[in-house]
C-alpha cells in the first residue's frame, strides 16, 4: 500500500511512524512533511491549501491511502475532491468538517441534539455582542467563530477583557473572516479532558484518553497555545466516565449529523470539561489532535490502515481496536517566544544523543533541514514522546530525552503529567 500523509507537524510525524510499523505499507509520502519525517518518508513540496495539487500528485503516485492531518485542507474540502475522483481518503468531509470550522454550526448541532455543553450567544455585530456583555458577570468566555489556530478563543477574566476581546475579533478583524460571527459562552470549571474517536458515520469507537497542557507555563498559566504536552491515558476519565461521554456525547453527535444529512468519517476529537454536573463539550476537532496523537497513537496495537480503511468503506462496526497497556507522555519543546513571536533557523543539539535512548521519540514538529543541520522551523519545535508501565516512567524518559536536546530559546513545561500524579496519591 502506497499511503500520503498532508501536513508537517507532530502529528503528522508519529502518523508516518505509525503507518510505517503496518506490514501493508510499503512506501509514505508526506506533503510537506518536515525534517524529522523526512528521516522515514518521501517529503514532497505541496503545501497543504494546495488542494488541485495533491490530488494530482495523489493520482500520479497511485497513492492507495490519503491521510489528512490538519484541519484547514478538511474545511477546504479536500475529502471531497478525492472522494469525487475516487480515491480513498482519510479524513471528513467539508460538510461534517464544519463541526471544527464553525463555532457557532458546532454549538446549533449541540443545541438541537440536546448535547451537553456550555450555553452560549452566537453574534454577527460588535454592538449588540458589546450589549450582552454588560448584562454578563465575569469570568467569560468569548469565541471567534472560525479556525484561528486555537488562538480565537478568550476565557476573560472581567468583562473588560472580554469586551476587549469582541472588539479584536469582530472589530481588528485579528483573524480575518474567522470573526465574522463570535460566541459568548459561560465559563466551564473543572478539569479538561480530550476523547478521540474512530467514527465511519454511524459506529463510533473511541480511543483511549489523553490529556492535553493548553496553556503556555507551568501550573497552567500563560497563553493558550496549540499544546505543551500530553500524556496518556488521563486518569480524569474512568471508565464510567468514557462510557457516559460515548453515549451522550459522541454517538448523539454523528447521529445528530447523520440527522442533518451529513456523514462523518475520520476522527470526531471533543474537547471536554469534566463539570460537577458531567462532561461538557467545549469544542470539536474533525481530525487527531496534536500532541494527543503523540500519546494515543504509539499505545494502538491494531493495525492502523485497516482501520483507516474501514472507517472509509462505512464497516467500521467489524473492527476490534486493540490497545496497549502501557502509559506515554509527550513534551512540547516549543522555541524562545511562542505561543507569540519566535525566531526560525535556529541548530536543534542533540537529537542523535537523545535518539540511542530506548523508549522514547522525538516526534518533530516545526523542524527543518539546512545546510546539513536540523534547525527550528516553527513554534512548536518537537513533541518528545516517552513510554512505560506508569505514567512516571514514561515522564521520566521523555524528560531524559529532553535534556539531551538544545536549541537557543528552548522552552518546554516542566509540569506535564503533575495532574494525574497527584490524583494517583
Ligand atoms: P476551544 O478552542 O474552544 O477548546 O477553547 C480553547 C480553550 O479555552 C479550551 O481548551 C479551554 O481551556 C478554554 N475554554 C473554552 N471554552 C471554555 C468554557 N466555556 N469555559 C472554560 N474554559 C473554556
Ligand atoms: N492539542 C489540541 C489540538 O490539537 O487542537
Amino acid at each position: 500500500m502506497r499511503v500520503l500523509v498532508v501536513g508537517s507537524g507532530g502529528r503528522e510525524h508519529v502518523l508516518v511512524w505509525k503507518l510505517l510499523q503496518s506490514p501493508q505499507v510499503k512506501k509514505v509520502f508526506c506533503a510537506p512533511g518536515n525534517a524529522g519525517i523526512a528521516e522515514l518518508a518521501e517529503c514532497v513540496p505541496i503545501d497543504i491549501d494546495q488542494l488541485e495539487k495533491l490530488l494530482e500528485f495523489a493520482r500520479e503516485n497511485k497513492v492507495d491511502l490519503t491521510v489528512v492531518g490538519p484541519e484547514a485542507p478538511l474545511t477546504a474540502g479536500l475529502a471531497d475532491l478525492f472522494l469525487e475522483a475516487g480515491l480513498p481518503v482519510f479524513g471528513p468531509n467539508r460538510a461534517a468538517a464544519q463541526l471544527e470550522g464553525s463555532k457557532a454550526f458546532a454549538k446549533q448541532i449541540m443545541e438541537k441534539y440536546r448535547i451537553p455543553t456550555a450555553e452560549s450567544r452566537i453574534f454577527t455585530a460588535a454592538d449588540s455582542a458589546l450589549a450582552y456583555l454588560k448584562e454578563k458577570s465575569a469570568p467569560i468566555v468569548v469565541k471567534a467563530d472560525g479556525l484561528a489556530a486555537g488562538k480565537g478563543v478568550v476565557v476573560a477574566a472581567t468583562p473588560e477583557e472580554a469586551a476587549v476581546a469582541v472588539r479584536r475579533i469582530m472589530v481588528a478583524r485579528e483573524f480575518g473572516e474567522a470573526g465574522n460571527r463570535v460566541l459568548i459562552e459561560e465559563f466551564l470549571e473543572g478539569e479538561e479532558v480530550s476523547v478521540l474517536a474512530f467514527s465511519d458515520g454511524q459506529t463510533v469507537i473511541p480511543m483511549v484518553s489523553a490529556q492535553d497542557h493548553k496553556a503556555a507555563y507551568d501550573g497552567d498559566t500563560g497563553p493558550n497555545t496549540g499544546g505543551m504536552g500530553a500524556y496518556s491515558p488521563a486518569p480524569v476519565l474512568s471508565r464510567e466516565l468514557l462510557l457516559e461521554v460515548e453515549e451522550k456525547i459522541l454517538r448523539p453527535t454523528v447521529a445528530g449529523l447523520a440527522a442533518e444529512g451529513i456523514t462523518f468519517k475520520g476522527i470526531l476529537y471533543a474537547g471536554l470539561m469534566i463539570t460537577k454536573t458531567g462532561p461538557k463539550v467545549l469544542e470539536y476537532n474533525v481530525r487527531f489532535g496534536d500532541p494527543e496523537c503523540q500519546t494515543v497513537l504509539p499505545r494502538l496495537k491494531s493495525d492502523l490502515p485497516t482501520i483507516m480503511l474501514s472507517v472509509i468503506s462505512g464497516r467500521l462496526s467489524r473492527q476490534q481496536i486493540e490497545w496497549r497497556d502501557n502509559h506515554t507522555a509527550c513534551v512540547v519543546m516549543a522555541a524562545g517566544g511562542y505561543p507569540g513571536h519566535y525566531e526560525k533557523g535556529e541548530i536543534i543539539a542533540g537529537l542523535a544523543h537523545a535518539a540511542q535512548l530506548t523508549d522514547v521519540y522525538v516526534f518533530h514538529a516545526g523542524t527543518a533541514q539546512k545546510d546539513g543541520k536540523i534547525v527550528t522551523a516553527g513554534g512548536r519545535v518537537l513533541g518528545v514522546t516517552g513510554w512505560g508501565s506508569s505514567l512516571t516512567e514514561a515522564l521520566q524518559k521523555a524528560y531524559g530525552a529532553v535534556e539531551k536536546i538544545s536549541f537557543p530559546g528552548a522552552h518546554y513545561r516542566k509540569d506535564i503529567g503533575s495532574k494525574a500524579l497527584s490524583r494517583e496519591q
